[in-house]
């Protein structure tokens, strides 16, 4: 599957609250790769939070930067890189991502991503009266894109913990057992 691509990297895709953070920091720490999630990187760059930028520069002004970030990882090696939930949504960020990185999307039913972010209120996304059904629909809109990672792993009732451990066996056979080289 990753024949002939130079695996440097490890990127974490997949929806809000899947658990990416949790696991790439988790990974990082066992691999002694340098941690990177771009929702933070981004936050520091702008000097806000996302939701201001979202606020007051919009989304689209939010997805070039992160298409700009996108293009400067292509030059990083040794890092797990957790992206934002919209970020590989965009196939042109996917196929960028994939040229340096083992591309893993970590899964979860809208059921559980509600479970898990229902008492957050940093997402400008699911700052909406009814954010069931808004997941229910930008989830059933990105999938077939998602579904596009190299590795998909469900989250559902697992810890993470045992999330990473899987991604870690998926990134060792697909560097030939070489992941700290
Ligand atoms: C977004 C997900 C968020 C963040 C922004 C937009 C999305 O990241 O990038 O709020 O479009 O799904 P997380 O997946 O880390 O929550």
């Amino acid at each position: 599957m990753t024949a002939g691509r130079n695996v440097r990297n490890l990127a974490l895709i997949g929806f809000m609250g899947t658990g990416k953070s949790s696991v790439g920091r988790l990974l990082a720490h066992q691999l002694r790769y340098e941690f990177v999630d771009t929702d933070d990187l981004l936050e520091a760059r702008a000097g806000k939070p996302i939701a201001r930028i979202f606020a007051e520069e919009g989304e689209e002004t939010f997805r070039r930067l992160e298409r700009e970030l996108v293009g400067e990882m292509a030059a990083w090696k040794s890092h797990i890189i957790a992206t934002g939930g919209g970020l590989a949504a965009e196939a042109a960020n996917l196929e960028s991502l994939k040229m340096h990185a083992l591309v893993v999307c970590l899964w979860a039913t809208p059921e559980a991503i509600w479970q898990r972010v229902k008492h957050q209120t940093h997402r400008p996304l699911l700052q909406d009266p009814d954010p069931m059904s808004r997941i229910r629909t930008l989830l059933e809109r990105r999938t077939p894109i998602y579904r596009q990672a190299d590795v998909l792993i469900n989250t559902d009732l697992r810890s993470v913990k045992d999330v990473a451990q899987q991604v870690l066996h998926q990134f060792q056979d697909a560097r030939g057992g070489r992941p700290e080289s």
